[in-house]
């Protein structure tokens, strides 16, 4: 059983705050220093650590690695009695996840794309430094309040390679991803199930366009193949 953390209790200096989400890896929890600065603690979990704890410890090496303002800073790591873990930048915004569940927001497709641009930027600076993120999802994507997109959750993160740790696999998840704000405006007509790219109002381009980022058509080969089909679809759609 993992004992949890309470309200005040200090680590490395920071107050924690509440609870902010729990998986199966970890707990998180808001806290907070004497100067009012935020961070994320990150307590992993005892049976996880006893498992697999080699594979706990790719999120701080990623992040350590990483420097930008899209991706939580690494900021220290604490290991006290049967709890450890690691402090990591909060970054101050509204996870995906919430935006399309609880507020049902409707992403116009100017708004997808917008963000289709941004998510690659960032996918680019995690392949350019060699790291594949493996989960890209709305609960970890990051609507920061400046409205640019901030990634977290390193957990699955591993350094690239030929084999199992394919650039494809954050294509994939990138493709899914937009498929979710497409879905944000769907109204459901009809009781029979049909495939996304069929219920979804999209132009031939943008339909190719996700099902290259699927693979279900011929991968793209690098980011900026995807980009430039993203530009066209906006020029087209706007024109
Ligand atoms: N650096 C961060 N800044 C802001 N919120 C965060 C940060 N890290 C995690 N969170 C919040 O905590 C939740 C869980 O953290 P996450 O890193 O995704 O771990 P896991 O999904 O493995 O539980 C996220 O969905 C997000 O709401
Ligand atoms: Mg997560």
């Amino acid at each position: 059983m993992d004992e949890y953390y309470k309200v005040q209790d200090i680590v490395n200096g920071y107050s924690v705050i509440k609870i902010i989400g729990e998986g199966r890896y970890g707990i998180a929890y808001l806290a907070e220093n004497d100067k009012n600065e935020k961070c994320v603690i990150k307590q992993l979990k005892s049976d996880m650590l006893e498992k697999n704890r080699e594979k706990l410890f790719y999120e701080e090496e990623n992040l350590q690695r990483l420097n930008s303002p899209n991706f939580p800073k690494f900021i220290s790591k604490f290991h006290e009695g049967n709890k450890e873990g690691y402090l990591l930048e909060y970054i101050d915004g509204k996870i995906f996840e919430e935006i399309l569940v609880q507020d049902r927001y409707e992403f116009s497709k100017n708004e997808i794309y917008q963000i289709g641009s941004q998510l690659l930027d960032l996918v680019e600076i995690l392949h350019d430094g060699n790291i594949v993120h493996r989960d890209i999802r709305p609960p970890n994507v990051i609507l920061k309040q400046n409205k640019e997109l901030a990634l977290i959750d390193f957990g699955l993160s591993r350094i690239m390679n030929k084999k199992r740790y394919v650039k494809e696999i954050d294509y994939w998840y990138t493709g899914d991803f937009l498929i979710h704000l497409y879905y944000s405006s769907y109204k459901e007509t009809d009781t029979e199930e049909r495939p996304w790219f069929e219920e979804l109002d999209l132009t031939s381009e943008e339909e190719i366009f996700l099902k290259k980022l699927l693979g279900i058509e011929k991968n793209y080969q690098n980011i900026d193949e995807i980009r430039s089909q993203l530009e066209k679809i906006k020029t087209t759609n706007l024109s």
